[in-house]
């Protein structure tokens, strides 16, 4: 029976004026079974008609046929299977993997054939000891000799069943002792029913063989058959195949091979890494900046009381006359109390002048407030009461001190009932306060609150109100009440003569701020992670150039180019991902860092910039190594094994 079968095969190299035609009609039948020499002159056409044979080339033209099966039409994965089934390779120079032991280089065409770890390590210890290595399962290629590399390179052709053996100058590169060694396996192998097609330089090689097929000038000149000794019984069985180990063992094995690419070469993939380390450093710190401080300011402004909206004299912050204006006034005030959608309305009247008590001066701020101003600043009684709508009205000379000032003038003294000058006027403490200032914040400033009737009437003699503040119900909309506010007072006054500041909208403008900065400074460093990622492209070319033979190899022994993609995008996003990892790993660090050192307000980290971080890094991984390893997959093997 016909294992092969060739027509007519032309093969041309070349284009144009250097077209030369290598392979001259072959007419081509091997028996199965059979073991054949082919012989010649050097550049005679064997290795490229060998390399036809194995399916690693395609003719120019002619017919092939392997088990009746026409594959001169196939496509490249359809070839990868057909090598991967039908063929095992042994080559000149071995070609094992270096990185692996002789164990992993023999199994390595089963992970391709889709067999699980344990038959295949299996399997191959067992052809190594049958090829007399098997105490050197272990042993990296580098720690074996020549003899026993071609022994191992045997025992991988034959490890999915190597139905056909091709073999080209298996012994070139071998001492005539350990030649005879690989030939006596040949021969035994030949004896347990592979076909075997020899390409050798040497006569004494070639007469192991049954059948000389001698080529000159891509054609065939000579076929002789010494003997007819051929073994029609089927070689060992080939691997099973596991649909989902198929998947998973291919993954594991592109996966182990990436990090040992990756460890073999530290330094660089470290500073590949480092564009990417930078940049997610960079963008989830800045996030988590952004968001601390942001909600930092929005406690800040939460304590100045919710719903409350503070009307000032002048056209905004920062206008100097605002000081000597009298825009604001009582009457607007109760005005604004008046309003359906306000709770409590107090004006607020700064008084300056000098504090005495008991012969002691002191400073402290002083302010003439509605009775309401405890209610909308959220200030809780700890001693005595408040003044109330009465007092107020009445221009009583009471005062209502904070924590601070109790400590700082009255020490262990009971306040109430003692008596404070302020410009010579007294001002009996009737209640205690806690400790705020106008912001709402904790603070170590001394604050007394007086009625504003007594302030304006009694103590500056004057009717300035500094600023209103307003506390909206709480089903109310603050815009809404704010525009109402506004356009209030802007008939009353006739001209907006004052502004409002409402926590409501400080809160969206300082978050939209804050976000924008967010979104600005991290875009800056979304630059880095690209400049990173061309970093990773161009690593990834380079790693794939010097890696062109292992392809070549593994194409041959029958990884798909879907098996090589995977390797190298893997190898991508591992680098990528791993930089990514050390750079929210950095960041969290420099969190901890920073909130140790820094009181003022702390790094928040959310869960959503990690997540995004990681999902960012592994994008990048598989967008900038995707040409890297297309290009990879896309190497024809045969060029691929003849780089050195
Ligand atoms: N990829 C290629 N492009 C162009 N020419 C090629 C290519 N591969 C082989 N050739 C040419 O084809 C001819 C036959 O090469 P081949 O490798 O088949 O020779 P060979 O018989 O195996 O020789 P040797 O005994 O030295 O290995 C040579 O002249 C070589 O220059
Ligand atoms: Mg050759």
């Amino acid at each position: 029976m016909n294992i092969i079968e060739i027509k007519g095969i032309s093969k041309f190299f070349g284009v144009g004026e250097n077209r030369t035609q290598i392979l001259k009609e072959i007419d081509l039948e091997i028996k199965k079974g059979d073991f054949i020499a082919i012989i010649g002159q050097s550049g005679s056409g064997k290795s490229t008609l060998m390399n036809i044979i194995g399916c690693l080339d395609t003719a120019t033209s002619g017919s092939y046929q392997i088990d009746n099966q026409e594959v001169s039409h196939l496509n490249r994965d359809q070839l990868s299977d057909l090598r991967q089934k039908k063929f095992g390779f042994i080559f000149q120079r071995y070609n094992l993997l270096s990185t692996l032991s002789a164990v992993e280089n023999v199994a390595l065409p089963a992970i391709y054939a889709g067999a699980d770890q344990k038959t295949r390590l299996e399997r191959a210890a067992l052809l190594l000891e049958k090829l007399g290595l098997g105490d050197k399962l272990d042993n990296k290629p580098s720690q074996l000799s020549g003899g026993q590399q071609q022994r191992v390179s045997i025992a991988r052709a034959l490890m999915n069943g190597g139905d056909i053996i091709l073999a080209d100058e298996p012994t070139g590169a071998l001492d005539s002792k350990s030649g005879e060694t690989v030939m006596e396996i040949l021969r035994q192998l030949h004896a347990e029913g592979h076909t075997i097609i020899l390409v050798t330089h040497d006569k004494n090689v070639a007469q192991f063989a049954n059948r000389i097929i001698e080529i000159k000038d891509g054609r065939i000149i000579q076929d002789q058959r010494k003997s007819d000794l051929i073994a029609e019984k089927s070689p060992s069985p080939t691997v099973n195949k596991n649909a989902f180990s198929f998947y998973k063992d291919q993954f594991m094995e592109s996966f182990r091979m990436s990090v040992k690419a990756i460890i073999a070469h530290k330094m660089r993939s470290l500073l590949t890494m480092l564009g990417i380390i930078i940049g997610i450093t960079s963008v989830v710190s800045v996030v988590a900046l952004g968001t601390g401080s942001q909600q930092k300011i929005l406690a800040n402004i939460n304590s100045m009381g919710t719903n409350t909206m503070d009307v000032y004299n002048g056209t905004g912050f920062g206008d100097r006359n605002a000081e000597k204006m009298q825009n604001l006034n009582i009457a607007d005030t109760q005005m604004l109390a008046k309003q359906s959608y306000i709770e409590s309305v107090t004006p607020n009247s700064g008084v300056s002048g000098t504090l005495t008590y008991s012969n002691a001066t002191f400073t402290a701020q002083v302010r003439g407030v509605g009775e309401q101003y405890f209610n909308v600043k959220g200030l809780s009684l700890l001693q005595g009461s408040f003044f109330d709508a009465t007092q107020v009205k009445s221009n009583e000379n009471v005062a209502v001190i904070d924590e601070n000032t109790l400590k700082q003038v009255f020490g262990e003294k009971n306040p109430l009932g003692q008596i404070l000058m302020l410009n010579k006027k007294p001002l009996k403490v009737i209640g205690v306060a806690t400790a705020r200032n106008n912001m709402g914040n904790i603070s170590s400033s001394l604050n007394i609150y007086i009625p504003y009737t007594t302030a304006m009437n009694k103590i500056s003699g004057n009717q300035k109100i500094d600023s209103i503040t307003v506390k909206i119900k709480d089903d109310v909309n603050s815009t809404v009440a704010e525009k109402d506010l506004t356009n209030l007072l802007t008939i009353r006054h006739g001209k907006k003569d004052f502004f409002v500041m409402n926590t409501d909208s400080i809160k969206q403008t300082i978050q939209a701020t804050t976000n924008t900065m967010k979104l600005l400074i991290s875009s800056i460093a979304l630059i880095s992670l690209v400049v990173g990622g061309i970093g990773v492209m161009n690593i990834m070319l380079v790693s794939v150039t010097e890696r062109t033979k292992e392809i070549g190899v593994r194409m041959a022994i029958g990884a798909r180019q879907s098996n090589i993609l995977q390797q190298f995008l893997i190898e991508a996003v591992l680098i990528c991902l791993i930089g990514g990892l050390t750079g929210i790993f950095l960041s969290l660090m420099l969190g901890v860092l920073f909130n140790w050192l820094a009181t003022d307000f702390t790094m928040i980290f959310s869960t959503f910039s990690i997540v995004a971080a990681v999902l960012c890094s592994t994008l990048i991984g598989v967008i900038f190594g995707y040409m890297p390893a297309r290009n990879a997959s896309q190497l024809n093997p045969i060029n691929a094994l003849a780089r050195e």
